[in-house]
């Protein structure tokens, strides 16, 4: 039987084990450069025991990042920098992982501390915002921009933009890629009947939702090696009743399956801004549960996962393969050392001798 502490074989990557820190943008960024911060912050969460550490959404083109001071990977000088992250985190036994992403409609908007003192979420473009795109021209909620809508040409520029960023996130070091399929940014806005109103081969049907996903996905899989993970985020459900079910996401999760893809972080919500979400404990825990039984599929578990006993009884009953944690890995990055006490698995990690007096 599987436990937290178990490590996890995905092609010939082995997590030392399931626990992964789920991507979180730190709005810390210039012109999408890594710095000090994302090097401390994403070192300090290996050197506390996480196997995996997913940088957050990292943009493949300026356009595409969710605020001005988003990550980027979107020139090769962007390489360098996340050499030395991804150079920190293997040498203190964490894969390293990237989120590639693109904002869409939800691009150009302020990060959380900023937006507390303006009016409108979206930045205005003298301020440094830019105008945004999407499937449809149908705006997120009341104060971000309108979208325009993508030409088909434009659609096949930007997954040009994740070719080459897939290209560079393997020469920058990352062991792990996860496409930002969720949340209501980009891929998640084509595939939302909510957010997608096109009469084009991209809009309309399931299959035709699903294809800006699924094009996307087998080009970054393509430049990928093949002997390395190849992940995705969706949003599970858009929680309500015209929208994105869970059904679907069975069968989009089928589809990428065949695709190559390896695991399915499974997510919810974000591309509606008052969706009923039934916040509270492990509560897309059944996402990542029904994805993995129904098809067939590797899954990480995310959403209010914070005790070290939940997260192994997730692992041991085989509900997800791997636990994905976000806020509680920003209040206590040794977190994993912790757990390993608490689920009887002390010695399952090494304490870094650095640290060894402190336990
Ligand atoms: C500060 C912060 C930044 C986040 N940034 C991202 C991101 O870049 N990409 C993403 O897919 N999710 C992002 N999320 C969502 C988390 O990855 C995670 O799915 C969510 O917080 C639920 O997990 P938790 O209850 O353990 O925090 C972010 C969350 C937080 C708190």
């Amino acid at each position: 039987m599987p436990h937290l502490f178990s490590p996890l074989t995905i092609k010939d990557i082995t997590l030392r084990n399931r626990i992964g820190v789920s991507p979180m943008c730190q709005y810390s960024a210039e012109d999408g450069m890594p710095n000090d911060w994302h090097y401390v912050h994403l070192g300090s969460r290996a050197v506390g025991g996480a196997g995996l550490v997913i940088v957050e959404a990292t943009a493949v083109e300026p356009r595409g990042r969710i605020s001005p001071e988003d990550l980027g990977i979107y020139t090769d000088k962007h390489i360098e920098p996340f050499k030395r992250i991804t150079s920190f985190l293997k040498e203190h036994g964490a894969v390293p992982g990237i989120q590639l992403a693109h904002a869409g409609r939800k691009a150009s908007t302020y990060s959380p501390w900023k937006e507390k003192e303006q009016s409108t979420a979206g930045v205005p473009n003298d301020q440094g915002g830019w105008d945004v795109v999407g499937p449809s021209e149908i705006p997120f909620s009341e104060g971000y921009k309108e979208p325009k809508e993508l030409s088909i040409d434009e659609i096949k520029e930007i997954q040009e933009n994740f070719r080459l960023a897939t290209i560079r996130a393997r020469e920058a070091g990352f062991e792990w890629m996860e496409f930002h399929g969720a949340h209501g940014y980009l891929a998640h806005s084509f595939y939302s009947p909510i957010s997608n109103k096109r009469t084009d081969e991209y809009g309309g049907s399931f299959e035709n939702r699903i294809r800006f996903f699924l094009e996307t996905v087998r080009i970054m899989r393509k430049e990928w090696p093949e002997n390395l993970p190849f992940t995705v985020r969706i949003s599970s459900t858009d929680w309500v009743d015209d929208g994105w079910t869970i059904e679907d996401s069975i069968e989009l999760a089928k589809r990428l399956k065949e695709e190559g893809v390896d695991l399915v972080d499974c997510s919810s919500g974000g591309n509606l801004p008052k969706a009923p979400i039934p916040v509270g404990a492990g509560y897309q825990n059944l996402f990542a549960e029904k994805i993995r039984e129904q098809a067939g599929i590797p899954t990480a578990a995310v959403g209010l996962i914070t005790q070290a006993m939940q997260a192994d009884e997730i692992i041991r009953n085989e509900k997800a393969d791997l636990v994905l944690l976000a806020r509680e890995l920003l209040r206590d990055p040794y977190w994993p050392l912790r757990a390993a006490e608490t689920v009887h698995q002390k010695g399952a990690l090494d304490i870094p001798v650095q640290y060894e007096r402190g336990w």
